[in-house]
């Protein structure tokens, strides 16, 4: 169906946010619905008032694009990344568009959520390919590209990610392209904010 001869793996840019989003919201579907019950119309636009979905990054943010169509996506980010002007809304324009309690309730939640990667470490935000394109080879090679990039810096010396506990396919993936466990993690906090209870951190040593 789709001839991978002819993927290319590169940078995000502004047009795309329309096929990214489809990628991002079919691959956290059940997260983004834990986060937030806004209407589904409404979704990615809430996503990137609050910041959730980065784009921001100057590097670090890239697309699997198949003759046109983005099929993949990966957010890789490190300490003292680079970003672009800050497009997080201010709280008060957040509360006009938005009301107080899901304000509140959305900042408490993404504060709880983020990770903010150590020195030394890439860490895999998300990685996520279009369900009817799975399984063909797109995300190991994405996979790849955090390879490489990681290795092409001086500053980083590990790839980190977390995998939650339903998710054995992706862990297997994982263990496959030499990421091992390094601890697991229960979280109350996490289940209330997005649903994720229990996650394995894993890592991959870069030389
Ligand atoms: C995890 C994910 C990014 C892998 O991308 P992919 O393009 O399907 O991966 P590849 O084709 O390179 O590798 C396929 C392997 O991934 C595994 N896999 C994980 N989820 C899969 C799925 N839904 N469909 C097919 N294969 C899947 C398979 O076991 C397969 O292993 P095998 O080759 O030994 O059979 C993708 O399945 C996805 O977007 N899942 C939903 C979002 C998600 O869970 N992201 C990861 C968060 S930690």
């Amino acid at each position: 169906m789709y001839n991978l001869n002819n993927l290319k793996v590169r940078n995000i840019k502004k047009e795309d946010e329309k096929g990214s989003a489809k990628v991002f919201l079919e691959g956290f579907n059940n997260k983004i619905k834990n986060l937030s019950h806004i209407p589904e119309e409404r979704t990615y636009d809430f996503l990137i008032d609050f910041g959730i979905v980065k784009n921001y990054y100057k590097e670090g943010y890239f697309v699997a694009e198949v003759d046109g169509e983005i099929l993949g996506l990966m957010l890789l980010r490190w300490k003292g990344q680079e970003k672009q002007e800050d497009k997080v809304l201010d709280f008060s324009v957040l509360v006009k568009k938005y009301g107080l309690p899901l304000v509140v309730r959305t900042m408490i939640k993404v504060n709880i959520v983020n990770y903010n990667p150590k020195k030394g470490e890439m860490y895999i935000e998300h990685i996520a390919v279009l369900e009817k394109a799975r399984g063909l080879g797109i995300g190991s090679i994405l996979l790849e590209r955090a390879f490489n990039m990681a290795k092409s810096r001086n500053d980083i010396n590990k790839v980190t990610l977390s995998v939650i506990e339903e998710n054995h396919r992706a862990h297997k993936l994982y263990n496959k392209l030499g990421f091992e466990d390094t601890h697991d993690t229960t979280s109350l906090l996490g289940k209330w904010a997005v649903g994720v209870y229990k996650f394995t951190k894993m890592e991959k040593c870069i030389v």
